[in-house]
């Protein structure tokens, strides 16, 4: 994509592939931009300034063409494709995610866990393995791995990051809390729970100042 498209913009178009999913799935094949707006909360307006990035969809007086826009969103997205992932640390949050089959159905490929603890290598979560992070660099060399998520602890973040980037992983799905430094080719989603949690308790106590 030759166009830089800001970070605001990117961080709202899996909503907008979710509502749309969720249309399908009604068989609501056709929509207009109010409808659409109404449904998910963005004015028609944000809408289509945020599609107009990536070429403009919708005719005036028709709306959108449902699966048309679904099936942009998903390319736009990269959902079209797969992505073989590893998730490293196997412990509560590792297992969790690992046991979590939406992930497969979007295209991210979990091929193996790994874990530094002898007493989680060689058990089976699901149908994958839980391996010796020894076997790491050849398991992503020779299954072409291309996503890790990180569920180690926060101290071992950074060095098994750097570690990964190694072996050849082109992007990091970063749980563990700390913001990890890598190379510009490389990607890295951070994701906080607690962020999330506190925004809530933010807006629980919003004006009890
Ligand atoms: P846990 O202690 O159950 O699991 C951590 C696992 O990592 C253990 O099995 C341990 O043996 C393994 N490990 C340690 N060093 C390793 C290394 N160098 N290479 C590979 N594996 C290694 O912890 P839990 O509850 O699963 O949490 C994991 C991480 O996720 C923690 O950093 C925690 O703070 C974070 N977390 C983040 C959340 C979020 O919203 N981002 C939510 C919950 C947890």
């Amino acid at each position: 994509m030759s166009k830089k498209v800001s970070m605001a913009v990117i961080r709202r178009l899996p909503k907008y592939h979710r509502y749309l999913a969720d249309l399908l799935d009604k068989e609501v094949y056709r929509i207009s931009s109010k409808e659409l707006s109404e449904i998910i909360g963005f004015t028609a307006s944000q809408i289509r300034q945020d599609l107009n990035n990536f070429g403009g969809f919708g005719q005036q007086g028709y709306g959108y063409n449902v699966e048309e826009l679904y099936n942009e969103l998903s390319k736009i997205l990269g959902l079209d494709k797969s992505y073989n992932t590893i998730i490293l640390g196997a412990g509560n949050l590792g297992q969790a995610l690992a046991n979590y089959s939406g992930f497969r159905r979007s295209g991210f490929k979990v091929k193996a866990l790994f874990d530094i603890n002898p007493r989680l290598v060689g058990i089976k979560i699901q149908d994958l393995e839980v391996m010796d992070v020894e076997k790491m660099e050849e398991f992503i060399k020779k299954e072409d791995i291309t996503i890790a998520v990180i569920c180690t602890p926060k101290e071992k973040a950074q060095e098994s990051a750097n570690k990964l980037i190694e072996y050849g992983i082109k992007g990091i799905w970063n749980f563990a809390p700390m913001d990890i430094t890598v190379p510009e080719n490389i990607k890295v989603e951070e994701v906080n729970l607690s962020e999330s949690l506190y925004v809530l308790s933010y807006m629980l106590n919003d004006g009890l100042m």
